[in-house]
């Protein structure tokens, strides 16, 4: 077998203007001065990282805090449930909070994120994706915030993996295996 390569779907370049429109959209949503960020681990590290930094590009300071979510086991097919792997520490009563993650395929992992900040207290909860994946959706959510609606492929890279691999990648892209 020979060696995957990536296909470069987005580009660095790309991913970077995008952050900045979004971080723009969501200082002009209303949502505050001082939103509390979660960043959903694992996949959505670095597009937080990035998107907070934009946001400071926009006037926006947030308080940043991280929960670890699992819903995938292993492989490429979601196990359908989903569960904490590491909690908040911060209250999220009464707060505007926006979650931040890689992406909305089922819906299951952020619907499932929002339900719990709600039930928690939280004034509002909006949702910051990467990438919107909308052909799989099996939980009634959408994105508010939605860096690229991406084609139904298996992404690698900006903090996204396949079997633990490619997270590193500054780019997003989609992995090709020729026979
Ligand atoms: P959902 O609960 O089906 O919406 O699952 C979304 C989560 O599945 C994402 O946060 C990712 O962690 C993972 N996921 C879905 N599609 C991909 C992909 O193409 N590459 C890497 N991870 C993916
Ligand atoms: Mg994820």
């Amino acid at each position: 077998m020979t060696a995957p390569r990536i296909e470069v779907l987005y580009g660095a370049d790309e991913i970077a203007e995008r952050n900045r429109a979004l971080a723009a959209d969501i200082r002009a949503s209303d949502f505050g001065e001082r939103p509390l960020v979660v960043a959903v681990l694992k996949g959505g590290f670095v597009f937080a990282a990035d998107l907070i930094r934009a946001l400071h590009g926009a006037g926006v300071a947030p308080e940043v805090d991280f929960m670890s979510l699992s819903s995938y086991r292993s492989g490429t097919t979601s196990s359908g449930t989903v569960t904490v792997l590491r909690d908040l520490e911060t209250d999220v009563a009464g707060r505007n909070v926006l979650l931040v993650d890689d992406i909305l395929e089922s819906g299951r992992t952020l619907a499932f994120a929002k339900r719990l900040l709600l039930d928690r207290g939280a004034a509002r909860v909006a949702v910051a994706c990467l990438l919107d994946k909308p052909g799989h959706r099996a939980a009634a959510i959408d994105g508010d915030f939605v860096g690229f609606t991406c084609p139904d492929l298996f992404v690698v890279g900006y903090g996204m993996d396949m079997g633990h691999h490619w997270r590193e990648l500054p780019y997003i892209g989609h992995v090709v295996t020729e026979a």
